[in-house]
């Protein structure tokens, strides 16, 4: 069902890669087809750690979700949520604040018609699903179903999680801008988590992949530190600031080895609104 009520036509544009099922792919999950398929091969050629950096990807959300829950946050927006890989997010939370209210927000169809495994929440507290493009910020926001299960005048913590980086400029930073207008309508006291991939580290292998993206009409637009620091911007960051997805407070000191910089390619912040 679409957030009015009626069940969409859905078209997943099969003969296109889509960026949620290659890193379904990439993550060994099992919802994904031919185009995709051939897409992530061309990435791992030209990145050999693809799938492991999307494992510390979704390892890093884990650690995240756990440390905002642990700090008393209730209110979850994740937008890029791609396709349901356990633990979710609110299975995380969950787990700590069995109260706690998430809303899962794609535009990618594929991700609609997977969303049950999304709402599966415990019976204390909720989860929602909409459809909705984060360039329009304002479609997510005002959407009938998030304002049923989130108070915006209260703390969220909101995630873009490997999301950004799917954003084309249109010769301004359409990125940078998307989140300045989500941070703005947050309440004190909201969180921000952001991974991003990077081509600091392997520029060459990153050109690849960005071209794999562009040829399945995805832009792929990498960000510097500087650039995703910016991104925080008036926020105070959470645990050690700005760094790579692996290293971001591991759960056993020796995970922060388990991968280079050029490996995890991706950087991974967390910070809070004053
Ligand atoms: C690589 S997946 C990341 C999934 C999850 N956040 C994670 O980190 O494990 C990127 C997701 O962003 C979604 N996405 C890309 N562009 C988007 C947009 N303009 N609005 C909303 N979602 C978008 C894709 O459909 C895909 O599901």
């Amino acid at each position: 069902m679409d957030d009015t009520g009626r069940t969409p036509v859905v078209d997943l544009r099969l003969d296109r890669a889509h960026s949620a099922r290659i890193y379904d792919y990439l993550l060994g999950g099992r919802t994904h087809f031919a185009a995709d398929r051939e897409a992530a091969g061309r990435i791992l050629a030209a990145f050999p750690a693809a799938g492991a950096a999307a494992r510390i990807n979704r390892d890093f959300m884990a650690r995240a979700t756990r440390r905002l829950a642990h700090d008393g946050m209730v209110q979850f927006l994740d937008i890029g949520t791609g396709i349901p890989t356990s633990p979710n997010l609110h299975e995380v939370a969950q787990r700590i604040r069995p109260g706690a209210r998430v809303v899962y927000t794609d535009n990618d169809p594929i991700v609609l018609t997977h969303a049950a495994a999304l709402l599966r929440g415990r019976p204390e507290g909720r989860t929602a699903y909409v459809e909705a493009d984060v360039t329009r910020p304002e479609s997510v926001l005002g959407a009938p179903r998030l304002l049923a299960t989130l108070d915006l005048t209260r703390p969220v913590a909101l995630s873009l999680n490997a999301l950004l980086h799917f954003i084309g400029d249109d010769g301004a930073d359409r990125g940078h801008a998307v989140v300045e207008h989500l941070k703005g309508a947050l309440a004190p006291g909201s969180t921000l988590t952001i991974t991003h991939a990077t081509a600091d580290f392997t520029p060459a292998a990153m050109a690849e992949v960005g071209a794999v993206y562009a040829r399945a009409g995805t832009p792929f637009r990498l960000r510097t530190e500087a650039e995703f620091r910016r991104l925080f911007d008036g926020w105070e960051f959470i645990g050690p600031g700005v760094t790579l997805s692996h290293r971001w407070c591991p759960d056993r000191p020796g995970d922060a080895l388990r991968a280079t910089s050029a490996e995890a390619a991706c950087y991974a912040a967390v910070a809070r609104k004053p």
